[in-house]
């Protein structure tokens, strides 16, 4: 198949000659800093496999970057119905009436519409109450921030997403609430026991992701909720990856397990499948409002903006009336593209979602394999270290229900050529680099 692209460019490419930057005679320690920071970010622009900040030119997963028409399969789009014609009327017609701001923070700039969203997501997801948040980050640290005191210990995942850490690490910064911060293995039934058992505060707040979002594989919630019964502990899952992608109506990974309804406090993002931004806590009637009433995240953070709220509502609505099918579709997108890169013989880590990485297990392999698709029309993001560990890297690889059956066999096709050509598939080193 021709690909357009020789491999050569990217193996053989050399920094440019340095033209001797102009430094300004006034350098503080800011700009020392700054500059030996970026000493990785330069090498990769000169280098030319810089991977990030990519400048798209119109929404969707089908897009253009530098004009050139790329399928975006690092996209958490993952029911491909951010561009739906509804949704966009939806937030429209939110912005003929409210615009795009409101000035202020949830406590003087709520409208009916947020307070209807958060009844519709309490509905969908089975919870007494919801309440929404700016970002999803900031809902995972409105929770933390609200729940933990000096009484607390937090028990996390040792894969935890940023927002969860974050939340943690400001917790134990507040003055006078500081909890104790233990970490358990990753996924680990066993760890998560002894973390609970050896703690040294009273209530312990247990804090999982449904799917993580680099290596897509799920907690077992059935087995947390035990441990955390038996330990008298509180299990609070981010399903921002599964909800609307996992279970057979979307409910998320507690749908999918049999669990729903006994997850005490559940967090999503309108990041993903929602097709915005936003997030929302979901909870018994008085942990959610005492979490109103204290989380800074919440209070001292702008409302989300109406056109948001009104596209997030339409996705929602759709989830309700046709959410069988879309995640149907997905499952069987998901399915398929798995085959492929199963039979194929690549190493998805520990996915068991439409969250696939392809493991490439070192940097350059994943910085060449994402330079080569991508000038081929296909963005698969690399994942290096340090985001994560040497021997982790991978290609950041989501399969969406809009992807078309062309997208996913052009990809795959892509992946298997330069999985060889840059010894993903074999294993082996990648050797020099320059002759
Ligand atoms: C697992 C998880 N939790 C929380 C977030 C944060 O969501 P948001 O992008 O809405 O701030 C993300 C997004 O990256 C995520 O992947």
């Amino acid at each position: 198949m021709s690909t357009g692209f020789e491999k050569d460019r990217v193996l053989q490419c050399r920094p440019p000659m340095r033209t001797a930057a102009k430094r300004s005679t006034l350098v503080s320690w800011i700009d020392e800093k700054a500059h030996a920071e970026l000493a990785i970010v330069r090498e990769a622009r000169e280098k030319q496999v810089y991977a990030y900040f990519r400048e798209f030119e119109t929404g969707g997963l089908h897009t253009t970057v530098g004009g050139q028409p790329i399928i975006n399969f690092s996209s958490n789009d993952y029911l491909g119905v951010t561009n739906h014609p509804r949704v966009k009327a939806a937030a429209m017609k939110a912005f003929d009436k409210y615009a795009c701001g409101l000035s202020s923070s949830r406590v003087q700039a709520t409208t009916r519409e947020h307070v209807e969203l958060e009844r519709g997501l309490a509905r969908f997801f089975g919870y007494e109450k919801c309440l929404t948040f700016t970002t999803g980050y900031q809902s995972m640290l409105g929770l933390i921030a609200a729940a933990a005191d000096k009484d607390t210990t937090l028990v996390l995942d040792s894969y935890s997403h940023a927002c969860i850490l974050d939340g943690s690490f400001l917790a134990a910064g507040t003055p006078g609430r500081a909890p104790e911060i233990r970490f358990f293995n990753h996924n680990s039934a066993r760890s998560l026991e002894r973390i609970l058992k050896t703690r040294e505060r009273k209530n312990a707040l247990v804090l999982v992701e449904g799917v993580y979002s680099l290596d897509g594989d799920v907690a077992n919630l059935p087995e947390f909720l035990e441990i955390c019964d038996r330990y008298d502990a509180v299990l609070a899952v981010d399903d921002a990856h599964g909800s609307g992608t996992l279970g057979a109506h979307g409910r998320g990974l507690a749908e999918q397990q049999g669990v729903e309804g006994k997850v005490p406090v559940l967090m999503t993002a309108f990041s993903k499948v929602f097709g915005g931004i936003g997030g929302a806590l979901l909870g018994k009637t008085e942990v959610i409002e005492m979490v109103q009433h204290n989380a800074r995240s919440f209070l001292f953070s702008a409302s989300l903006p109406v056109p948001i709220v009104a596209a997030v509502t339409t996705i929602l609505e759709m989830l309700e009336t046709e959410g069988k099918a879309l995640v149907r579709e997905l499952h069987q997108k998901r399915d398929y593209f798995r085959g492929k890169l199963v039979e194929a013989g690549f190493d998805l880590g520990a996915s068991s979602t439409h969250i696939m990485p392809v493991m490439c297990r070192d940097d350059r392999k994943a910085l060449f394999m994402h330079v080569a698709l991508f000038e081929c029309g296909v963005l698969m993001v690399p994942i290096i270290y340090p985001a994560v560990k040497q021997g982790e890297q991978r290609l950041r690889v989501n399969v969406t229900r809009g992807h078309t059956q062309e997208d996913m066999d052009k990809a795959l096709e892509l992946l298997k050529t330069y999985g060889e050509a840059f010894f993903v598939l074999s294993g082996e080193d990648i050797g020099p680099l320059e002759a």
